[in-house]
């Protein structure tokens, strides 16, 4: 089975995770402004790794975009993200405010926690990081987005790549399949 790991990051953090992805399960990762449509027809698994600012997923143009596309194929989406990580009624929000009727057809969902350094933020993201941080009740983010973190490890994949390994193990038995 062919596949390819797919995202958009904005300060690194997903494109550390595309890498750590890629190299784990011997594909190419490709920046989403490199990707053309054939790119998305020749692979059979899709991986799509974006990150999550103000409830939104950077990538979700792109999604939308091509979910035509999309639906055809095997895809697993991993959203790099902060206080949405330990939040199941947040990550729920999240997929129904993002095209959740597409992302419901995914093989998989999974947010893995990135990281944020307020003083290399642009001046608009620090901004809002500030109101986020001025609104939100829980003590503990208050401070992850006042003060930063950094939650990034090869370990937060864990699950993503045992349904990758899945799916690309289905997909073996399926060409074992079709040749005899
Ligand atoms: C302005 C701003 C808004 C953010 N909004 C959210 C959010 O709504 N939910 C969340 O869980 N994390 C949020 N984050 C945290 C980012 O998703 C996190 O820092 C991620 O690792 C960034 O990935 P990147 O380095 O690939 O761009 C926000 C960060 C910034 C700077």
């Amino acid at each position: 089975m062919k596949g390819i790991v797919i995202y958009q990051s904005k300060y690194g953090a997903t494109s550390q995770y595309a890498q750590w992805v890629a190299e784990a399960l011997d594909l190419p990762f490709v920046n989403r402004e490199s990707v053309t449509p054939l790119m998305v027809a020749g692979n059979d698994l899709i991986i799509v790794g974006t990150p999550l600012y103000v409830g939104k997923l950077l990538i979700a143009k792109w999604l939308e975009e091509n979910a035509g596309l999309l639906g055809e194929k095997k895809v697993l989406l991993f959203i790099v993200c902060g206080s949405a990580c330990d939040d199941p009624v947040l990550q729920q929000q999240v997929i129904n405010n993002n095209f959740g009727h597409v992302l419901s057809k995914y093989a998989g969902i999974f947010f893995v926690p990135g990281r944020c350094s307020p003083p290399h933020l642009s001046w608009i993201d620090r901004l809002l990081l500030k109101i986020g941080a001025w609104r939100e009740k829980d003590p503990e983010r208050k401070k992850a987005m006042k003060e930063g973190f950094d939650k990034m490890g090869r370990e937060n994949l864990y699950q993503l790549l045992a349904r990758a390994r899945e799916l690309m193990n289905e997909g073996k038995h399926e060409e074992v399949q079709y040749v005899g």
